[in-house]
């Protein structure tokens, strides 16, 4: 049977340019993508970006555009970002396409016809930045007497026919739910963010807007547009080819296995979307992963402050597998984390040059003088020898375990340990001293580094795609031997091959003088 795995980033609005908060997520995702297709899985990857709403139609009236023309250009810049940093989506949406706004007519129609919507009033705080309703004691106010959000953001009143879902009936069917399925939302401490919450009691949701027009026309009443994280969540549903596709509405895909979103989304994805599905009658995703949120240099990221991170200026700088293995080792996946030169620097220039591409370096240039450039013949193994491949062979089980749970940091850092001990089996082993007494030695201590290298380089192909790649080629691992089927002691490294040249993969970083 085949393995299926469905994972999806958050839409992003177009209402700015594409910044590292951005890449990130995505980056997360692209990392667990390539894993699990090299594990065997059939990956289904969705990004895409959010087009409508009063945010959108806002930015787009002030850069003097067609919100249409505006959302084109946009949401393009967002496909470059991801083509840059060389993601492997398989499908990017729009929710501007006709495909989105029929799956948003039939979610709203089920539940409609399911007995979960009504017509009211609504009247009461909205902020546009967050496109989220909040209740008066929610806000604060600020030294000017505005009306603030929790998220900083500013709110304005609104009066306004609304129709409405009933969210508050579906506090015990959400807390059944997470107690059910426990794992649902990850890290924990959100998980019981999100549980008290939903305790504290559930106020019912407006879900369509009559005073601006951008968005998708409520099934029956054109006088509304749904409100728009009602579509923007439905695109989850929409990649997966709801309503049409052959599988009950769905491609074989329904129901994603995660969802990945930073924190400040959580509640839209872990209490709205499930209530959402419940009262559609369609399944429900496998879990929400709501990762932390990046400074610099130990600030909030904001346009005022102008201290915004562009992830291409960041890769022109350092190097893209660079940047994207700082960004998943730095900080445990859940936290915030701090960029900063200097720990870019020091995980960069002390992990993958130092530690990884030096190990690597120096064993390939010794099989190339000592070795005639062929991957030596191995001779017995010793205690030394076996100590080091078995914990070789039980590197995919634990990073699998990781991965299984987005730890990406820990994934890295079980590598890291591999990466450690074959450093100091080197000094250990000094095969430098051994060509001269015992060459036969020499080569089982060159062969078993070569396997260990070409294990990790294949398990940094999420990582690091490039430079894993080009060391894959260096051990001369040819294209069809790179997934992790070929991770086990019965599919070793294939003694005789002949190596090409070895160059450094992973480059210092040098400050530039002056
Ligand atoms: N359009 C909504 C999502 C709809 S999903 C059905 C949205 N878009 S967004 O463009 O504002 O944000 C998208 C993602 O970027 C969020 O997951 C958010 O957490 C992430 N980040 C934005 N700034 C960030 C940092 N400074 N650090 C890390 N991630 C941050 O919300």
């Amino acid at each position: 049977m085949t393995k299926r795995y469905y994972l999806t980033t958050p839409i992003y609005y177009v209402n700015d340019a594409p910044h590292i908060g951005h890449a990130y997520t995505t980056l997360a995702c692209d990392v667990i993508a390539r894993f699990k297709r090299l594990d065997g899985y059939d990956v289904k990857f969705l990004t895409g970006t959010d087009e409508h709403g009063q945010k959108v139609e806002k930015s787009a009236d002030k850069a003097g555009v067609a919100p249409q023309a505006f959302t084109d250009r946009v949401s393009q810049n967002f496909r470059d970002l991801a083509d840059f940093m060389n993601f492997t989506h398989t499908d990017f949406i729009r929710t501007t396409e006709p495909r989105h706004k029929k799956a948003c007519q039939e979610i709203w129609r089920r539940l409609k016809d399911n007995g979960h919507i009504y017509l009211d009033k609504y009247a009461g705080w909205y902020a546009v930045r967050d496109e989220a309703y909040y209740a008066e004691d929610e806000l604060t106010t600020n030294a000017e007497g505005q009306k603030i959000a929790p998220s900083g953001a500013e709110v304005e009143w609104v009066e306004e026919s609304s129709y409405f879902f009933n969210l508050s009936q579906w506090e015990q069917p959400l807390l059944k739910f997470y107690d059910d399925n426990p794992d649902f939302i990850l890290p924990k401490s959100r998980r019981n963010e999100v549980i008290s919450f939903v305790k504290g009691g559930l106020r019912d949701l407006s879900i369509s807007r009559t005073t601006f027009k951008w968005g998708v026309p409520v099934p029956g009443d054109d006088e509304h547009i749904m409100y728009v994280w009602l579509d923007a969540l439905t695109n989850y549903l929409t990649s997966a080819g709801f309503p049409d596709a052959d599988n009950e509405g769905f491609d074989d895909y329904w129901p994603a296995d995660l969802h990945m979103v930073g924190k400040d989304i959580l509640r839209f994805h872990a209490v709205y979307w499930p209530a959402f599905l419940m009262g559609a009658g369609l399944p429900l995703p496998k879990r929400i992963y709501a990762h932390g949120w990046w400074t610099n240099e130990g600030q909030k990221i904001s346009k005022s402050l102008g201290n915004v991170i562009d992830p291409i200026e960041l890769v022109n700088k350092y190097g893209l597998d660079q940047v994207r293995y700082f960004m998943l080792r730095e900080v445990p996946f859940g936290n915030d984390g701090d960029f900063n030169h200097q720990s870019m620097i020091n995980r960069m220039n002390g992990e993958l040059a130092n530690d990884f591409g030096n190990l690597s370096q120096r064993v390939l240039s010794m099989i190339q003088k000592n070795c005639a450039a062929q991957v030596p013949v191995p001779g017995d193994y010793t205690e030394d020898d076996n100590q080091l491949l078995v914990a070789v062979h039980n590197l995919l089980d634990g990073c699998r375990g990781h991965i299984d749970v987005q730890s990406f940091n820990e994934s890295l850092e079980s590598m890291w340990v591999v990466v450690r001990a074959a450093n100091a089996y080197v000094d250990t082993q000094a095969p430098w001293k051994l060509k001269k007494q015992n060459p036969d030695r020499m080569k089982t201590v060159l062969y078993v580094l070569a396997e260990t290298i070409r294990h990790l380089a294949i398990l940094m192909q999420p990582f690091t795609p490039l430079s894993s790649g080009k060391m894959l080629d260096q051990l001369a691992v040819e294209d069809g031997e790179r997934t992790f089927e070929f991770l086990s002691a019965e599919t070793p490294l294939v003694s005789g091959r002949s190596l090409p040249k070895p160059e450094g993969v992973f480059p210092r970083f040098v400050e530039e003088e002056g």
